[in-house]
């Protein structure tokens, strides 16, 4: 059976088509906009009320599941090529239009949130999710054509990648023995199998265990932070890519997370035009209703190209303070918060002003200080600064965040002392730095901030099937 959007690219008449989808609307007791997932377009399906019986026509109704058999010929109302002459109706599946939340008219994404398990049944997020997927097989075929393995890194785990302590700890409460403390009560910390295990932050380390082995690797699987932040931007469960290469250094990071980014978008700006079109006219209307002086001068199309067409800047953290020091971003005040202090991290009001503002194109900010970052990023010579590099991008802020790795066994060791990291927890870590260590990089790149820039959606909970988030782990 061929697909709606297979049909609506017919241009002969074909005497026995079939289908089946859901039903969009129903006009006239004559015209049923038929969708089925495969394409944003409904194929128009007509019936002649007077061949069928009112009580089967009765349950044509919005996401009513239908087979309809039928000629293809060609369409005589306007937008369509092509429409099914029906003779043969029948109803798979009824939709009760008194309790069906998902009616022919525009609901609010909060509304749609609350029913995530039917909302990609509008044009908005099954666009989006055309589009997430589109993202995610063009990922796996940039490293694949670039020599990179795919590796599965471990979701369960005793390491904290970040040495940042978001971690979500494991626990079985099924468990028949379960480890006591010393006081007799369940030391639930303990609850792996008597062992203390987290879900993953970040499948960095192992995949850094892999490219020290198999060159160039990348994973890309779900991580997991218990951070309580509740923003546009945050999830408690994210994707994540995190390629990870032997023998190459910050600047090699740089070209590899450029010319990676600029492929996945080119690639849909390629394969999925209509989806875009679709997801660009609904953010031109967006727009139009926010006040002038905070209108994009930009469609989502051009955006995108922007991406691919233009390099991006590379800038040094002590660049941009100095950039940030000497700014008015409103007219007559500075920040609010002055950064008078090297050292600092950056808010994302900063991300924003450097990227939107000031040099109006993706950023590279390189070369952070030490102690704002993670233990195992490459002490400069200058020991303060760490060969890190934070990916800035336009409206979304941080897209992506990676480094050239200490490959040093005593510099290392000597990082994770001073934030009280137990050698003994990483031993297997350090060992790479004591058989055959080398220069090595890598980066992660959130996706769901990947699939926002990339369909103009403006809430992370809009990008990704399920959203969990301190509010919400319902479905
Ligand atoms: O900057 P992060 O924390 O870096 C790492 O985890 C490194 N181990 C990556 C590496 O070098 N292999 O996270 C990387 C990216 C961020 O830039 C952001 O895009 C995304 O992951 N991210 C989140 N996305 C959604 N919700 C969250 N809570 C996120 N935290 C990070
Ligand atoms: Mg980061």
């Amino acid at each position: 059976m061929k697909t709606v959007s297979e049909l609506l690219s017919e241009d002969i008449i074909i005497p026995e088509v079939e289908i089946k989808g859901w039903v969009r609307t129903f006009r006239a007791n004559r015209f049923i906009a038929l969708n089925d997932g495969s394409t944003l377009n409904n194929i128009q399906c007509v019936v002649d009320f007077e061949n069928f019986d009112e009580a089967l026509l009765k349950r044509i109704t919005t996401g009513a599941a239908i087979h309809v058999k039928g000629e293809l010929v060609e369409s005589q109302g306007q937008g369509q090529k092509v429409e099914i002459q029906v003779k043969e109706l029948i109803v798979l599946g009824d939709s009760d239009p008194e309790t069906y939340p998902i009616q022919p008219k525009k609901h609010s994404f909060e509304f749609l949130r609350e029913n995530a398990h039917l909302r990609t049944r509008t044009n908005t997020f099954s666009a989006v999710m055309r589009l997430r997927s589109a993202l995610s097989f063009a990922i796996h075929k940039y490293f694949n054509d670039n020599g990179f393995y795919y590796m599965h890194a471990p979701i369960i785990t005793g390491s904290d990648a970040e040495g940042a302590g978001e971690m979500f700890q494991v626990t079985n409460l099924n468990l028949q023995n379960p480890p006591k403390n010393e006081e007799g009560n369940i030391d639930y910390s303990k609850d792996f199998f008597g062992k203390e295990t987290n879900l993953t932050v970040s499948g960095q380390l192992e995949a850094e265990t892999y490219a020290m082995s198999l060159g160039k690797v990348y994973t890309f699987g779900p991580t997991f932070r218990a951070e309580n932040s509740n923003t546009s931007r945050h999830l408690a469960e994210f994707w994540m890519i995190e390629p990870e290469v032997a023998f190459m250094d910050l600047a090699g990071n740089m070209d590899l997370a450029e010319d990676f980014m600029k492929f996945v978008i080119q690639y849909i700006l390629t394969n999925n035009k209509e989806d875009l079109d679709f997801l660009d006219n609904r953010l031109q209307d967006e727009e139009k209703r926010k006040p002038q002086a905070e209108r994009s001068d930009m469609t989502l199309i051009e955006k995108l190209r922007f991406v691919t067409e233009n390099n991006f800047k590379r800038v040094s953290y002590t660049e941009a303070i100095d950039i940030l020091r000497n700014s008015k971003p409103n007219k007559k005040k500075k920040f609010k918060f002055l950064i008078n202090e090297w050292g600092t991290d950056l808010q994302s009001e900063h991300e924003r002003y450097l990227v939107e503002k000031h040099f109006k194109c993706p950023v590279i900010l390189f070369d952070y200080p030490a102690n704002i970052k993670a233990f195992y990023m490459r002490l400069n010579d200058d020991g303060k600064t760490v060969r890190a590099m934070d990916i800035l991008f336009p409206g979304i802020g941080e897209i992506v965040g990676g480094a050239q790795r200490e490959e040093r066994l005593d510099i290392l060791k000597e990082r994770m002392a001073a934030i009280n990291i137990p050698e003994k927890d990483l031993w297997w870590y350090l060992d790479l730095r004591k058989y055959g260590t080398a220069v090595h990089s890598g980066f992660g790149l959130g996706f769901e901030r990947l699939v926002m820039f990339a369909t103009g959606m403006g809430n992370i909970r809009d990008v990704i099937p399920y959203p969990r988030t301190p509010q919400n782990a319902e479905f």
